[in-house]
């Protein structure tokens, strides 16, 4: 998260102070071009660091993923001042790596969109974990929104919290509607070897 937010306002800072450069740069072709490329450069750093601080295992899980969303959620609340309770259903799920960053960032991304979107007074998280399949919910009793217009203007947090779920071979389905709140479920069939 760090990584994420603070390298990248770094960036964006670097960027905007590259552009300015360019604009007061007198007349030269070249210098221009050095400027542009300069830009691109900080554009595609930027990009990266998204990329990799997207993929990094946060250390909450060393304690496991009960722990971990437990850490997540008493931490948003305490940050956005929003009612917020973590619940577990059945016993700890033993999982890979893998299975684990996917689920925290999911309910990471969900719960940043409640604070930015929702203006709600309270968010849930459950975590219900059978021998056969995994279930998570994050629930919030804000403004909801118009997911046919969500899709219309390619909203990337949504997609990435699909794609994310579907390559641990699970699935996300959103309800949500304007003025009904918002609940983001993901469901993960279970095999062995997880
Ligand atoms: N919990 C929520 N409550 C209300 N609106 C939401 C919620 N989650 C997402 N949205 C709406 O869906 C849009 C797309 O979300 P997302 O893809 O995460 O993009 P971003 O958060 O960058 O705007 C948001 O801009 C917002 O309008
Ligand atoms: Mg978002």
């Amino acid at each position: 998260m760090e990584i994420h937010d603070e390298l990248g306002q770094l960036l964006t800072a670097l960027k905007m102070d590259v552009s300015l450069l360019k604009m007061r740069l007198p007349g030269d072709q070249e210098v221009a071009k050095r400027a542009d490329d300069m830009r691109e450069l900080v554009e595609r750093t930027i990009w990266m660091v998204r990329n990799v601080a997207s993929h990094l295992r946060p250390a909450a899980l060393n304690y496991g993923i009960v722990s971990a969303l437990e850490w997540l959620v008493d931490d948003f609340g305490r940050r956005s001042g929003l009612a917020c309770q973590f619940r577990l259903n059945g016993n700890e799920p033993v999982l890979s790596d893998a299975h684990a960053t996917a689920m925290f960032r999911i309910v990471q991304a969900s719960l940043t969109n409640v604070a930015r979107h929702a203006c709600a007074t309270r968010a849930d998280v459950t975590l219900t974990s059978t021998p056969t399949a995994l279930d998570l919910h994050v629930s919030d009793d804000g403004c909801g929104f118009d997911q046919e217009a969500a899709r219309r203007d390619y909203s990337y947090g949504l997609l990435g919290m699909s794609e994310r779920a579907r390559l641990i071979g699970g699935s996300l389905l959103i309800d949500s509607a304007p003025g009904t709140g918002t609940s983001v479920s993901i469901h993960i069939p279970l095999q062995d070897g997880l």
